[in-house]
């Protein structure tokens, strides 16, 4: 039997460094100062009965049983509250001890049912232990008096079941709900026998503010909050450690299973990234790998208006490998790509970019990492030299002021979003730039000091407004400046952000920022102590979103706070392994490690490593892919685990672009929105089915460990080995592992990352080599990467993308908390309770304006297309800015997104987008085109057959 908590402890470990002696049960130990009695205890050893206590939450005192005797005090005190003191003598069992704590188990048992055999948490019952623990034999009281085993469960929310009836109102989901998760859903009404869990203002817990993180869940020591998937399949009988393969936080799980079925997945104690804590998303949403819509047989077809036809694996890769060398022979080998995906494994993604480089023959390989992070690679190699975040999520927790910009924490990366919530709690002041209030910006205990709340498009014009109040008003870090970074550099920046046009003054009519909060917000970043920038899409997907993210490595170097634990410049990844794949070279210019393909050195060194020759020119960016397969000239892509259809700007401009192409090879889960184009379906497999490794938003290296097996039968770096070989370029690898030896021996950053050592420490930051060999929390600690941090001259050029008087306002878009970035996973589970549709955000002037009101249809036009969308009426948007989410391919909200990019990376604008907004009753001629077109692929595949001699 598995226990929820494999060394609950009772309560949290004590920072202190100093150590104190006491007597426990005659036994000397040595423990913190500042332990708890219970803590000391269980640390030697010795186990003390306890029910509302638990080492992820603060003491609280409630349920008596843990009381100890200390020689001189008088009493009998909680040992869970009670602090250790040097010398002091502590008995845990005495006669006197045993009978309060079998009065106190009496008590609460005499109102609980007695239905152990048949509970969901039967042999897995803190509860049920601790009557076993004290010894309780009888119920003297009986069971007839007045009792609570007649109130009704509330089985509302998809996921768990609150069982009011067995509830010992000990409080700690109230209390995880506050301090691990920072929602605050959770109260005690009543007092004394009438007290009651309740979940806001006493609503089912899914009408309620519940965000089903599950903290309660894990923390109720009772069968009270029980996940459903537990009573559905009963206790799990192992357990395996693995991580969470939605966002970029990359928590840490271990998948309870039962044979080669998920029981439950429960967050990992353990896991460096999560502390034990998780979303709904990697808490519940697992269902999706075992959905009926699964694909778990190879296909293909001639077009894509044929039916699919089933074949082996060997056919499938016999007919994509010819088909590839049919397209190279005629067209030449550059009409042939590839494209990695950030859902994918370290170990894929860098077969896949090998596979392209070396038995494509050229460099036209790209990742979706394209479309959200590229301009973090870029921007932070120019200024700091390496192209990722500079600290651990710990590190939060030594921040004094906390600067979110272009992020959405709370609903993108919920998790870090908990620990940025008990920082703020703690005292840490927080700035926000964001055009959309969110949830950050005023939620329970949290109030943001500053919301900047700029027009979508001009980032840039407010980190230069910050960075000319810094530099103007004396705020430099001079001595960090002088000793860590170029002089030259520096001078002309400071000249450059100190000109007037850049004053927030000249600005604020621009980015909409009143000056005098941009000065305030810009004193309290560069004067509060320890300043941490977090930042997501909403920096880097514009046409200056390279610029932005040099403004803010200029700001954080300007100022001193980079380098140390608090500090520094965050990237929120979005994916899970978006780190990665960008780590493993899957950019078309760059090899793993951020080195370029044009140099020699670096090129011989994969030459020799993977016996081929390689192209010294960068390939094709997945745009330029487009436009060549529209201009003839590229014919055939392998997609690996991305929905490019659905992702992807200009929705038509991308299905014109695959239609045009010959030869599409989807690996994929899921028939997606790309695979509709396909002439070759290939099966992937989830994380649940392979072994690999992701890297989060810290350059975290957390393994991910097959619990099952594949069930097209192969895992997907299988899939892409044998492509290479039937394509002609031996790829034999037996296990992911020498993967990873492979990658380690060719990338200087990875050279100690090995599984045997990922088994041992956990998890790994890389750089991790030679001069750190346990990896890399915080970087640039002593100089830069590049030695000397660079300052970047950052000029303000606003987007080609206007509003008009027929475009007059500006469309910005951004993720929920439920769904998660396409939809193809969380779409499948029941986290769509929460949102079953992308919604379209007006601000309430705007709606009136024009004569719509909440819930209806509206149309949403831009220059490139037309989309329909209900409408949700809110001020959390500014006026003349409407916001909207990506994750139903019905709503089509890339049809309206445009071609304008970043222009060093050519990340998409998604962010600003003119557009108009109109009541209408009926759906876009796209709406339309792409029903029908989907109604015909889903008749195809419901029409598949088996395989056919004259393919
Ligand atoms: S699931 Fe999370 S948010 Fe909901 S009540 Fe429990 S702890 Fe609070
Ligand atoms: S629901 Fe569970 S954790 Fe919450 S008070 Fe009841 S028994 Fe304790
Ligand atoms: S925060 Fe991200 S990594 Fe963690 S459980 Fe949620 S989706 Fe998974
Ligand atoms: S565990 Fe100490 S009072 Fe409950």
């Amino acid at each position: 039997m598995l226990a929820k908590s494999d060394h609950d402890h009772g309560t949290p470990a004590s920072a202190s460094t100093a150590r104190v002696s006491v007597e426990i049960d005659g036994r000397l130990c040595e423990v913190p100062a500042g332990s708890s009695i219970l803590r000391a205890a269980s640390e030697a050893g010795i186990g003390v009965p306890k029910l509302c206590a638990t080492e992820s939450l603060e003491a609280f005192g409630s349920c008596r049983l843990c009381l100890v005797e200390v020689e001189g005090m008088r009493g009998y005190p909680a040992s869970c509250t009670t602090p250790v003191a040097a010398g002091m003598k502590i008995r845990t069992q005495t006669p006197a001890l045993a009978k309060l704590r079998r009065n106190t188990m009496e008590l609460y048992i005499s109102d609980h049912p007695l239905d152990c055999l048949t509970c969901p948490t039967n042999g897995n019952c803190e509860l049920q232990d601790m009557a076993g623990a004290v010894g309780l034999r009888e119920v003297r009281y009986g069971y007839q008096g007045e009792n609570h085993l007649h109130l009704e469960k509330d089985q509302s929310n998809p996921y768990f079941t609150f069982d009011s009836s067995k509830c010992i109102v000990c409080s700690r989901c109230v209390r995880a709900c506050e301090e691990v998760q920072g929602t605050f859903a959770l109260t005690i009404e009543g007092r004394g026998f009438e007290s009651r869990v309740a979940a806001s203002a006493g609503e089912a817990f899914l009408e309620s503010e519940c965000v089903s993180c599950g903290a309660c869940v894990q923390a109720c020591p009772t069968a009270t909050l029980t996940e459903n998937s537990l009573i559905e399949k009963g206790q799990p009988e192992h357990s395996v450690v693995t991580t969470c393969a939605y966002c970029g936080v990359g928590c840490s799980f271990k998948a309870e299973m039962k044979g080669e079925e998920v029981v439950r997945m429960l967050p990992n104690q353990d896991g460096h990234a999560n502390h034990g804590h998780s979303c709904v998303k990697g808490r519940f949403a697992f269902g999706y790998a075992t959905h009926a819509d699964r694909i778990t047989t190879p296909m293909i077809r001639k077009s894509i208006h044929d039916a699919w036809t089933e074949v082996s694996w060997d056919e499938a890769l016999a007919y994509a490998a010819s088909e590839l060398k049919r397209i190279a022979a005629r067209y030449g080998k550059d009409a042939l790509g590839g494209i990695t995906s950030s859902r994918c494994s370290n170990e894929e993604t860098y077969l896949v970019q090998k596979l392209v480089r070396a038995g494509f023959g050229n460099n036209n390989v790209d990742t979706c990492a394209r479309v959200c992070h590229s301009p973090t690679g870029y921007g932070l190699k120019q200024t700091l030299g390496e192209s990722a975040g500079t600290q651990n999520f710990d590190s939060v927790d030594h921040a004094d002021v906390i600067f979110v910009i272009g992020a959405n924490p709370t609903d993108g990366h919920p998790v870090f979003a908990s620990r940025i919530k008990h920082r703020l709690r703690a005292g840490a002041r927080l700035i926000v730039a964001d055009p959309r209030t969110i949830n950050l910006v005023r939620g329970p205990h949290v109030k943001a000091d500053y919301h900047l709340k700029l027009k979508p498009g001009t980032n840039v014009g407010l980190v230069n407004a910050l960075a000319h109040v810094i530099v103007t008003e004396g705020l430099v870090n001079e001595a960090f400046v002088a000793a860590r970074c170029e002089a030259e550099s520096f001078e002309t920046w400071r000249e450059f952000v100190a000109d007037a046009v850049n004053s927030p003054e000249a600005l604020d009519a621009i980015t909409g920022v009143p000056a005098a909060e941009v000065r305030a917000a810009a004193r309290l970043y560069a004067t509060g102590g320890n300043a941490a920038i977090y930042y997501g899409l909403g920096v880097t997907e514009h046409s200056q979103g390279s610029t932005m993210v040099m403004g803010i490595a200029n700001l954080a170097m300007a100022t001193g706070n980079i380098g140390r634990e608090g500090v520094g410049v965050n990237p929120l990844r979005g994916q899970n392994n978006v780190q990665g794949a960008c780590d493993m070279g899957s950019f078309p210019h760059e090899l793993p490690g951020y080195r370029h393909i044009s140099d020699t050195v670096t090129r011989t060194l994969f030459e020799n490593a993977w016996h081929t020759t390689l192209e010294p020119e960068p390939g094709l960016r997945i745009p330029n892919m487009f436009e060549a397969a529209l201009d003839g000239e590229f014919k055939a892509l392998y997609v690996q685990g991305e929905d490019i259809a659905q992702s992807d700007p200009n929705t038509q401009h991308v299905s014109a672009a695959l239609e045009a192409m010959e030869c599409i090879i989807v690996q994929d889960l899921f028939l997606n929105e790309t695979a509709k184009f396909a002439h070759v379906f290939l099966p992937g497999s989830s994380f649940l089915e392979k072994d690999g490794t992701f890297t989060n938003a810290e350059r975290r290296i957390s393994r991910i460990r097959r619990v099952m097996r594949p069930l097209a039968g192969k895992a997907d770096w299988e899939v892409t080995c044998a492509l290479s070989n039937a394509l002609g370029y031996p790829m034999h690898y037996a296990h992911p592992s020498e993967i990873m030896a492979e990658i380690a021996s060719l990338t200087p950053s990875f050279t100690n990352v090995s599984y045997e050592k990922l088994d041992a420490m956990g998890s790994i930051q890389w750089p991790c080599n030679a001069q750190h060999p346990h990896g890399s929390p915080t970087m640039h600690v002593e100089e830069f990467t590049r030695g000397k941090g660079r300052f970047m001259l950052t000029a303000y050029v606003p987007t080609r993308e206007k509003a008009s008087r027929k475009f007059p306002l500006l469309l910005t878009t951004g993720r929920i908390l439920s769904q998660y970035n396409v939809g193809a996973q969380t779409r499948r589970t029941a986290n769509s309770v929460w949102h079953a549709e992308d919604l379209v955000e007006i601000h309430p002037h705007d709606a009136e304006e024009r004569g719509i009101s909440d819930g209806d249809w509206v149309g949403v036009a831009s220059r490139v297309g037309e989309t329909v969308l209900r409408v949700h009426v809110t001020p959390r948007v500014q006026p003349g800015v409407v916001y909207t989410t990506f994750h139903f391919p019905e709503s089509g909200a890339n049809v309206i997104t445009t071609d304008h990019s970043d222009w060093a990376t050519n990340c998409p604008e998604y962010k600003v987008t003119a557009v108009q907004v109109t009541k209408v009753a009926q759906p876009s001629e796209w709406q339309r085109r792409y029903r029908a077109f989907s109604d015909e692929q889903a008749k195809l595949l419901a029409e598949r057959r088996p395989a056919r001699s004259d393919l």
